[in-house]
This record gives C-alpha cells, structure tokens and sequence, in this order.
C-alpha cells in the first residue's frame, strides 16, 4: 500500500508516519506539507534514509501537482490548525482547510481511493454538559472550526453524492511530542523552562478533553483500515481538564524534574484577556471506536505528561531552533532550496 499523508511535517502527521512506517515496513508512505510555518522537517530527519518513505514539497491546493504522484490511500492532516490565527486572518484557514480538501477529495474520487479525512471535535462547538456522538448537529465557534466543520461536510458530501470512499475522525486535543510551541502544552513547558510568564486566557477554567498523540495516530491507522465507507468516528481521550490544573500540573512537574522548587514556577502563571469566543468545553463521547474496533487510549494523562515534559526537557535544541525560527534552513541545508 502507498500512502499519501498530508501536512506530514506537522506535529501528528509526523508522529502518523513514524506510526505506520514502524508498524507497516511494507508500506510506502509519501508525505506532502508545503511547509508553512507549521511544518518543520526536523520533525522526520531520522526517517530521510528509509527507502520507503518520500518527502514531497508542495501544496494541497496544486491539483497538478496531485495529478503527478502515485497513491492507494490518502490520510488528510494537512490544516492551518491553530485557532488564534484564525482569529487574526482566516484567509490561510479557509485556503487550505476548505478548498485544499476539496481538492484532495477530487482527486481521491477520480483515483477512486480511500480517504481518511483528519477533522476535529472543535466543529461540535462548546458543550455545558454531557457529550457530543458522531451525529451532533455541528456548531464551530472559530474561524478555525468553522473552515475544519466546512471540509467535513464537504467530505461527507462526496460520500453520500459521488460515493467515494471516505472516512471522518474527529479528534480531541493532542498532545505529545514534536507540537509546535504556540500550543498551549508545549507553549507552557517552553515557557517555564526559559523563565516566561505563562499566558492563561480568561479565567483558566476553560475545559479540553486531552489525548496523547501516540493513541490517536493508532486510532487513524485503525479507521485507515477497518473504518466503515462515509463513517464518522469521535476519537477522544476520556480525559477532561481545566487549562488552569493542566498549567499547574506542567508548572510542577517542570519543577520537580529540573529540581527547582515549585513556588516561583507557579509564580510565572499571568491572566490575561480571554481569546474572543472562547469556547468553554469540549466533550466527545469515543464509544463508537471502542465498540466498533476495541480502540481506546492508552496513555494515562499522568504518564502522558511526564514523557511529554522529559520530551521538551531532551529536546530544547528542536523548540528553541523554532522560536528563533532557525528551523526554517532545515529544508534548505537539506534539500538546496528555500522553504518559502
Ligand atoms: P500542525 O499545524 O502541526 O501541522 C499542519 C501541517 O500541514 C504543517 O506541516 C503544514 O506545513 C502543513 N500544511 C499547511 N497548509 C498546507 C497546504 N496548503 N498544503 C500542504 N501542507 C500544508 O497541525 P496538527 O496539530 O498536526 O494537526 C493535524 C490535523 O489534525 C489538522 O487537520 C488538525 O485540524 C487536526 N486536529 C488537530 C488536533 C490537535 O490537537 N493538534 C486535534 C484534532 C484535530
Ligand atoms: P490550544 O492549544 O490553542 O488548543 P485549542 O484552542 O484548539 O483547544 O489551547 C488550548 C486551551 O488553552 C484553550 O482553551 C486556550 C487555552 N490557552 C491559554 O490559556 N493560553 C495560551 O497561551 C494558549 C496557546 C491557549
């Protein structure tokens, strides 16, 4: 099988393609990322001599350039994925998110292959109690959601009009290695560790449901496999926290494996304004995967966080390349050419 995996160079395309290449030799995996300010290659540079692995620069929206490559399946990561910049300008968002998926969706059809298509729990909006289920009315609050709510739709219209072969993940915030330091776990510990204030907006009793991003790359694989055709699938960590617990939680654990006392750690916490419509919860109900495939995740959020923050510990010279924005001359020292 050759697999066509978008946005690969992104924080769980990459993690995706360890995933398969590790579980699957057998499997040919190509990865396309245009290489925004999100995809940083250094993110795969101990895979660049695998044979069975290609990387390919280029954009979602280049139907000619889809044309040209070979592939059995793809699985959809590729997004602008970051919701305060959706805030700012949501041009990008709807570019790739919506029209880029339109354009991956059309070329799935014509090679009549399967498609998994990444989508979010964002797209359910906020919920005060209970949980969302895969038929949901969708209600996306953001920029962000709305784009990611539009590609879904428009997923699953090809599946009920052209009958193409696709399958839909909406997925619970991740976390794990190699995340981009704007998002709120890495963005902490980055922070703790250079001795920054850490920005927590609103009250801080805004609630995500958290999954490690090793368990959702198993839950793609799965759906890649076993999913039904035009099939929805909640991927969710059972695991509700607080912004504020989990900044708390980091702020400690950074404390204790530097061994530094907890207090001015805790001390780096700062309020500030809340992100304009905030939403309040997310909650998913995951049964479906569980009944359906057995799946569930299996990275406890205590666990998850220790190897996370040993993983941000061991890798200051990756987050600290990004911040300085050095990351962007990896793709040229490696490839001759510039990223932008
Ligand atoms: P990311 O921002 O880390 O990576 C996105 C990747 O897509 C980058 O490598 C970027 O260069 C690439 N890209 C952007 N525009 C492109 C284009 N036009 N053509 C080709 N490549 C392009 O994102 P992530 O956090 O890894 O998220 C991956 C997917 O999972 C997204 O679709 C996101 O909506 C979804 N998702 C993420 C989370 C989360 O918590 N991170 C949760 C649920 C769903
Ligand atoms: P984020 O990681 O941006 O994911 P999303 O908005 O897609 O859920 O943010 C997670 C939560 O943390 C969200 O409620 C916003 C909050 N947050 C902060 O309080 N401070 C920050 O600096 C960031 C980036 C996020």
């Amino acid at each position: 099988m050759k697999i066509l995996v978008t946005g690969g160079a992104g924080f769980i395309g990459s993690n995706f393609i360890r995933h398969m290449l590790k579980s699957y030799p057998e499997y040919e995996v190509i990865n396309l990322d245009l290489l925004t300010y999100a995809g940083n290659l250094e993110n795969l540079s101990d895979l660049e001599d695998i044979p069975n692995y290609r990387f390919v620069k280029g954009d979602i929206c280049d139907r000619g350039l889809l044309e040209g490559i070979g592939f059995d399946a793809i699985v959809h990561f590729a997004a602008e994925s970051h919701v305060d910049r959706s805030i700012l300008d949501s041009t990008p968002f709807l570019r790739t998110n919506v029209i880029g998926t339109q354009c991956l969706l059309d070329i799935a059809r014509k090679r009549r292959c399967r498609m998994v298509h990444v989508s979010t729990d964002e797209v359910y909006g906020s919920i005060e109690k209970g949980s969302f289920h895969e038929e949901s009315p969708l209600m996306p609050n953001s920029p962000y959601a709305a784009s990611k709510a539009s590609s879904d739709l428009i997923a699953r219209s090809y599946h009920e009009t052209h009958g193409l072969d696709v399958v839909i993940t909406r997925c619970s915030n991740n976390y794990g290695p190699y995340q981009f330091p704007e998002k709120l776990i890495p963005l902490v510990i980055a922070n703790a560790i250079r001795n920054k204030p850490v920005p927590v907006y609103g009250d801080g009793l805004n609630v995500r449901d958290w999954l490690f991003v090793g368990d959702h790359c198993r839950a793609v694989d799965i759906v890649l496999h076993k999913g039904r055709a035009g099939g929805v699938y909640n991927i969710g960590g059972k695991n509700e926290q607080k912004n504020i617990d989990i900044v708390r939680k980091l702020l400690m654990t950074v404390a204790r494996k530097t061994g530094s006392s907890e207090g001015p750690f805790l001390g780096l916490i700062t309020f500030v304004k809340d992100r304009p419509g905030h939403d309040r919860r997310y909650a998913i109900d995951p049964s479906k995967m569980e009944r359906e495939f057995g799946w569930g995740p299996a990275t406890g959020f205590d666990e998850g966080i220790e190897a996370t923050v040993d993983w941000y510990l061991a890798h200051r010279a990756w987050w600290e390349r990004i911040i300085s924005g050095a990351y962007r001359e990896y793709y040229q020292l490696q490839y001759g050419k510039k990223a932008d």
